[in-house]
């Protein structure tokens, strides 16, 4: 029997070894990543670009990462499920992103939320901590801003934003976070941004020195096409290799060798 990965877990593997988290969005990534012992599944609202095809988060719907959440922590016996609040789920006020993130863990199992924003979102995560939910936090390049960012861009490589990018770390840390995903900044920030908060810092694209990783599945599985950023590494192939398998089925529909016999009652 597994011991599940709580929030409490994960923080506490700061400085005693790194936090591993991976993208999940249905019910079979989630039995493979839990499969592999990795510690966090993260429903990302990059499912509006995986699985739903839109170029950017923000269209994703509350009912949908409900809906995605549930199916992945179906899947789950040993990682812990942490669901991205979508776009204007929890923006507007304190009390509706209570309500929305109350939301996740009642209706859909989850045992965490992330939200995107640095200090200026501290008061709504504090408020969401007092009250019993795990909150993932989530700087540097924030997805949810791509309209105000202007372009999936490095962050924080002028020395006013990398303050900016230190006090937001400080700040999430002070309200509550269990731990901080780093997203696109240059790796001496991430390990700066690492060694001043207590709370393990979880990169994408911010170097080696944070104290954990998370990457899309999609991209680690190379099923994304051949535009991926610089930061990712694929580990597999699956894209070529569901190609030639489709290719295969088809070629034998086509020359009536599937079904044989063998496959017939
Ligand atoms: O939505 C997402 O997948 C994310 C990350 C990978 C950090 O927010």
């Amino acid at each position: 029997m597994k011991t599940k990965w709580t929030a409490e877990r994960i923080r506490s593997l700061k400085g005693n070894g790194k936090v591993v988290c991976l993208t999940a969005y249905d019910y079979t990534t989630a039995r493979h990543l839990d499969a592999a012992g990795i510690h966090m599944a993260l429903v990302g609202d990059s499912l509006a670009n995986t699985m739903l095809g839109y170029s950017t988060t923000l269209p994703v719907t509350m009912e949908q990462m409900l809906h995605h959440t549930a199916a992945v922590v179906r899947g789950i016996t040993g990682a812990m499920v942490v669901a991205d609040m979508p776009f204007m789920s929890y923006q507007i006020s304190e009390e509706q992103a209570l309500a929305n993130a109350g939301r996740f863990l009642k209706e859909s199992g989850a045992d965490g939320v992330k939200v995107e924003g640095g200090a200026f979102r501290s008061s709504m995560i504090a408020r969401l901590v007092e009250n019993g939910i795990p909150v993932l936090g989530h700087i540097g390049l924030t997805p949810q801003s791509i309209r105000q960012l202007g372009g999936y861009k490095v962050q924080g490589r002028k020395v006013s934003d990398a303050e900016r990018l230190m006090a937001d770390a400080l700040a999430l840390e002070a309200a509550g976070v269990f731990a901080i995903i780093i997203e696109c900044v240059p790796n001496s920030l991430g390990e700066a941004i690492t060694r001043a908060v207590q709370v393990p810092t979880i990169g994408i694209g911010a170097g080696p020195h944070c104290d954990g990783q998370v990457l899309v599945s999609h991209d680690v599985l190379g099923l994304s096409g051949n535009t991926v950023p610089r930061f990712v590494k694929r580990y597999a192939e699956l894209g070529d290799q569901i190609v030639a398998a489709f290719k295969a089925y088809k070629t034998d529909v086509e020359a009536g060798s599937f079904p044989s016999d063998e496959q017939g009652y």
